[in-house]
């Protein structure tokens, strides 16, 4: 009897490990609360949906059901059923939250209750991502018995995409918003304007789209593009018609995505300075550009003294506010040259008449000016931070980019805040190795972005709205590569900005990163492995030399290296955790990572020399 019971103790425990190991379900992001039972659901052929009661969310369950169907491979078609077993529900619970969902898969049914759409919108994605997660063999068999509680962290979980620099096909962009959706991100900032194009038709304003949309075509280095020969064409660019940005934000809606536009005053202005130069202070011709005009000397600013500057500005917002139906409008404000106002009369006489001691005052008059203007259109002002000594119309809500300080600043002076500090969250940085990058920015890797942390110390929390990912496109000419830059680092992005679960360690995060690189390959969305690259520095061993240490992102990981410019395998030396002395005469050192047999890295390849230098040696 003893030994029948230590069995069925042991026995149990075994069946109980198996359901914990099930238990982490692998979600992204991780749902505030999961209670895992002990049975399944079952998907057949009689698998049904159910509508809910009256015709008010058919379109958004049949949008539910194309996909499921999809994935299982068969018509499932909603219907009004409510007794029986096998189908998939939903309810109401008034109680909830805007955003917040119960999903409760069990043996019989699944059911997603929620006091609105939004929220059946998520607990759909959640069950969605479950059913991908447990495909066997490609095929979706069943999925775990488990009772999840959820809502989101915080109201603003965006990702920006800089459209100026280069230009992405509104096709592109709602694929983007498809994967947006499946980690429950929903803001799409679209960055419209920028010295290197203007993106978004203005009826009143036509040369901002025939002329300002354009540039000539230039590839390779950002920061060493060559200026326009004479007469030679501007052929690469491209805008959003008005009707295309009512498609798109209708597509977006669909998804519970909020398009928010940007128009970048009163820097970064050269594609409006292009198409109607009588808004710049110098008024001299320009011409939009590849590259950066800081190198080139461009007018970029825009006159902020001359009335007539406004009245183009509010002719902008006014499209805008009726074409987005956003209730945000961004109007940048970041990295504004300032001395052209310096040589400017008008800008003087303004600073003058408004009783301004300087420029920066004037540049604070400025957006608040234009804030007023969006205002004046039922829409809120958003800018990026920039520390203005006069300060802001505390109405404005401040975007913090360059670090946390401007929005643990801005919060506690009572405005508004969106967290998206550089160095944590921008999506153009490298998530590899600068040095096999082709411009001079600096690195983001994966296990880095996972320390972005929404609130940090000293912020006032009631006045986050929340945070995002930025995706400056400089060095992003085309879709692969606008998700190549977003992915895995958006995982970590939509865990920071949704989940109120308690954060779990990095390797723990990085297992469940790797669980869900196999759904972007079946949606055919690039990502970067780099995360898997060896990385290297050098410094000074005791006796003075230089020598090696060599680390990875990954724990579980084995490097393997050469320093004889022949590509390293798993039959090469392997590195042992002490630093590595370099041999006479070596000019590189290639690396590769390999877990256990299988190849995780690309072949790493650094000069030494290079490795010196930045180790000042
Ligand atoms: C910025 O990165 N200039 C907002
Ligand atoms: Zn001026």
């Amino acid at each position: 009897m003893k030994i029948f019971k230590t069995l069925l103790i042991l026995l149990t425990s075994v069946v109980f490990a198996n359901a914990q190991q099930k238990n982490e379900l692998a979600l992204i992001p991780q749902p505030s609360s999961i209670k895992l039972g002990n049975s399944f659901f079952k998907f057949n052929k009689q698998t049904s949906l159910l509508l809910p009661k009256g015709n008010e969310h058919t379109e958004l369950i049949k949008s539910f059901s194309a996909q499921l169907s999809a994935i299982l491979q068969q018509d499932l078609k909603p219907n009004r059923k409510t007794t029986g077993k096998n189908f998939i529900q939903f309810s109401l619970s008034k109680d909830l939250g805007e955003e917040a969902y119960q999903l409760k898969v069990t043996k019989q049914k699944i059911e997603i209750s929620a006091a609105k759409p939004a929220g059946w919108f998520y607990g759909w994605q959640t069950l969605i991502q479950m059913t991908r997660l447990n495909l066997q063999n490609g095929k979706a068999l069943q999925i775990p018995e488990v009772s999840i509680t959820d809502e989101p962290k915080f109201a603003w979980r965006g990702l920006m995409i800089d459209v100026s620099r280069h230009f992405f096909e509104k096709e592109v962009l709602k694929r983007y918003i498809d994967q947006m959706a499946k980690y429950k991100f929903n803001v799409l900032h679209l960055h419209l304007t920028d010295n290197q194009g203007w993106r978004v038709e203005i009826k009143q304003l036509p040369k901002l789209t025939s002329i300002g949309a354009w540039r000539v075509p230039r590839t390779g280095y950002w920061s060493g593009m060559s200026a326009p020969e004479p007469e030679e064409k501007a052929t690469y660019g491209g805008y959003y018609s008005q009707e295309d940005i009512k498609d798109l934000v209708n597509y977006a809606k669909k998804r519970f995505v909020d398009v928010v536009p940007e128009v970048d005053l009163p820097g970064h202005s050269l594609a409006l300075v292009a198409s109607y130069p009588e808004i710049s202070c110098t008024k001299t011709p320009q011409q939009v550009l590849a590259g950066d005009p800081w190198n080139a000397k461009r007018t970029n600013v825009v006159c902020v003294g001359n009335d007539s500057t406004y009245t183009k500005i509010e002719q902008i917002i006014n499209e805008l506010a009726q074409i987005f139906p956003s209730k945000y409008i961004h109007i940048g404000g970041d990295e504004v040259t300032r001395n052209y106002w310096s040589n400017c009369k008008v800008c003087q006489q303004r600073i003058q008449d408004e009783g301004l001691k300087n420029v920066d005052e004037l540049q604070s008059y400025f957006i608040n000016r234009v804030a007023r203007i969006v205002k004046s259109k039922g829409k809120t002002p958003i800018g990026w931070y920039e520390t203005l000594e006069k300060g802001l119309d505390t109405g404005i809500v401040q975007m913090s980019w360059k670090d946390e300080k401007g929005a643990v600043k801005s919060s506690n002076q009572g405005q508004k805040v969106i967290l998206t500090p550089a160095f944590l969250t921008y999506l153009d940085f490298y998530q590899g190795d600068p040095y096999l990058e082709n411009a001079p920015f600096t690195v983001n890797r994966l296990s880095n972005s996972y320390k972005f942390n929404p609130l940090p110390e000293g912020i006032n929390v009631k006045n986050v709205l929340g945070g995002q990912g930025s995706l400056w496109t400089e060095q992003v000419p085309n879709e692969r590569k606008l998700q190549f830059m977003t992915w895995p680092r958006g995982f970590i992005l939509a865990e920071n900005l949704w989940s109120t679960a308690t954060k779990t360690s990095w390797p723990n995060f990085l297992k469940k990163i790797e669980t869900h690189l196999p759904l972007l390959t079946l949606d055919s969305t690039n990502y970067s492995n780099y995360f898997y690259d060896p990385i290297v520095s050098a410094r000074k061993d005791d006796s003075g030399d230089a020598v090696l240490i060599i680390d990875t992102e990954v724990p579980d990981l084995t490097v393997y290296y050469s320093f004889d410019d022949t590509d390293p395998d798993q039959f090469y030396p392997k590195y042992k955790g002490q630093a590595i002395a370099i041999p006479k005469g070596a000019k590189n050192i290639r690396m590769v990572s390999y877990r256990g047999n299988t190849l995780k890295s690309r072949i790493v390849k650094l000069p030494i020399a290079e490795l010196k230098k930045r180790a000042k040696l």
